[in-house]
């Protein structure tokens, strides 16, 4: 299935790895569709942060439209059985499933809603993909499957989860397994492992570690020999679309990491040498957290070649460059200063999804919003350097006309379709199984 065109859903396709998963599908042509509440977790994650990084994340998808692809965006939830619709107009050749609660600390603030999306969620998922006899369907597990593991940990070893989190994640493997023992519905599950980079939110290791040393705060080491396997984003959201358009990959399982133990004080004195600053202050283990290390990825070689290039010293400098470059973060980490103003892609004031949502009249049942990255590109070119804020000239963006209606899915949720070039019409037609 790897040269060819394909439908792909990405669910949480505007978090953190699933948002360089689209950029890796996008840059392969694939016709994608993203299902993606923008959750905070109950709150968890601060609202402001959450939507700037949205923001620069939705940006940055719809500058690289080209001719060649197409993007769909559905904010809905995927417990909701109209995803029903979806499914039905989409004809998926693969689903990849990274919408969760993405941590043991997400799901420990509110376990119930944890449950709904990592276990309902998942069945809704599951029953669609067998219904509209989806090709393949990747689940995004986790390393937290194993539990305590010993270093070079391979996809074979016994897996005794500790924690909601991990525990649901791995009741999530065995349905999907289930579900092809069933239903021959085809799957890939993959276990990355504390992964870090540009454009995630602030309350994961290196984010801490990396925010803390720019605020000349002490570095928390929980466990000065504590190892974890830290994995750069882009080699993630390679990985996980290699697997999932590998024939080799159908119904396996794997480790999806550096394949690199890196014990917590060593991360966090590279951080504080690239910051600059950040003195190091070495706590007990947090018991609650099971003991790691780095995990073989012999066999995500062997079947399709997952080879992740970037080491973690060259990973924290491009995460530490995307921290002085980020308008959010050096507002708020340089108050008084002279704000920077920096990259968005395009626009973002004139153009939100959200606006051209409103736009719609209430009382139609399908709301659908078309952002032509054409014309917003045009309206504001790439902006690449740092410069004042006041110097920043406001730019009208061209508003484009309300999208007439002419939606293949009757969802009452919302949907923003980014295109370059309105392709085509085409029929859903049957499809074979995607191998
Ligand atoms: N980040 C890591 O270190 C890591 C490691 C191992 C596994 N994972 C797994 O990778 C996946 C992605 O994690 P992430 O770090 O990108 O997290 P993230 O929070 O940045 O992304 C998850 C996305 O899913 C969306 N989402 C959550 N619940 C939803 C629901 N019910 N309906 C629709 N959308 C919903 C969120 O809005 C968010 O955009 C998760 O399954 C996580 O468990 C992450």
């Amino acid at each position: 299935m790897k040269n060819e065109k394909k439908k792909i859903l990405v669910t949480g396709g505007l978090g953190f790895i699933g948002y360089n998963v689209v950029l890796r599908l996008m840059n392969l042509g694939h016709i994608i569709s993203i299902v993606d509440t923008k959750t905070t977790y109950g709150g968890l994650i601060d609202k402001e942060e959450l939507d700037a990084l949205h923001k620069e994340r939705f940006f940055s998808i719809a500058s690289r439209v080209t001719d060649s692809n197409h993007l769909n965006i559905y904010t809905i939830d995927i417990n909701n059985p109209e995803l029903d619709q979806l499914f039905q107009a989409e004809q998926f050749d693969a689903v990849i499933h990274l919408a969760s609660f993405p941590r043991q600390k997400v799901v420990n603030n509110d376990p119930m809603q944890g449950s709904k999306a990592m276990s309902e969620g998942l069945l809704n998922l599951l029953e669609l993909s067998r219904k509209h006899n989806v090709g393949r369907f990747t689940y995004i597990s986790s390393s937290m499957v194993y539990g305590d593991f010993i270093d070079g940990v391979t996809e074979e070893a016994v897996c005794k989860p500790q924690g909601q989190y991990a525990i649901m994640k791995y009741a999530g493997e065995l349905l999907v397994k289930d579900y092809t023992r069933q239903y021959n519905l085809d799957h890939t599950i993959l276990r990355p492992s504390a992964v870090y980079g540009p454009v995630d939110v602030d309350d994961r290791v290196i984010s801490k570690f990396m925010l803390n040393a720019r605020e000349n705060k002490p570095i928390r080491v929980f466990g000065k020999m504590e190892k974890l396997d830290f994995t750069f984003v882009s080699d993630v959201a390679t990985g996980i679309v290699d697997a999932t358009l590998s024939p080799r990959a159908v119904n396996e399982t794997y480790n999806l990491t550096r394949s690199q133990g890196v014990t917590l004080y060593d991360a966090a004195r590279m951080v504080s040498q690239i910051v600059g600053k950040g003195n190091i202050d070495v706590k007990n283990r947090d018991a609650n957290y099971p003991t790691r290390g780095k995990l073989s990825i012999a066999k995500a070689y062997d079947h399709f070649r997952f080879d992740p290039a970037v080491d973690l010293n060259e990973g924290l400098m491009m995460y530490n460059h995307w921290f002085e470059n980020n308008e959010y973060w050096q507002n708020k980490l340089n108050p008084k200063k002279d704000v920077i103003k920096v990259t968005p892609v395009l626009d973002l004031k004139n153009v939100t999804e959200e606006k051209r949502v409103k736009k719609i009249p209430a009382k139609k049942p399908v709301t659908t919003s078309k952002v032509t990255a054409g014309n917003i590109i045009k309206a504001k070119p790439p902006v690449t350097k740092k410069e004042p804020v006041k110097a920043k000239a406001k730019t009208p963006v061209k508003k484009k006309a309300p999208a007439k209606a002419k939606a293949p899915v009757k969802t009452t949720k919302t949907k923003t379709t980014v295109k370059k070039k309105a392709p085509a019409k085409t029929k859903a037609k049957a499809k074979p199984k995607a191998k």
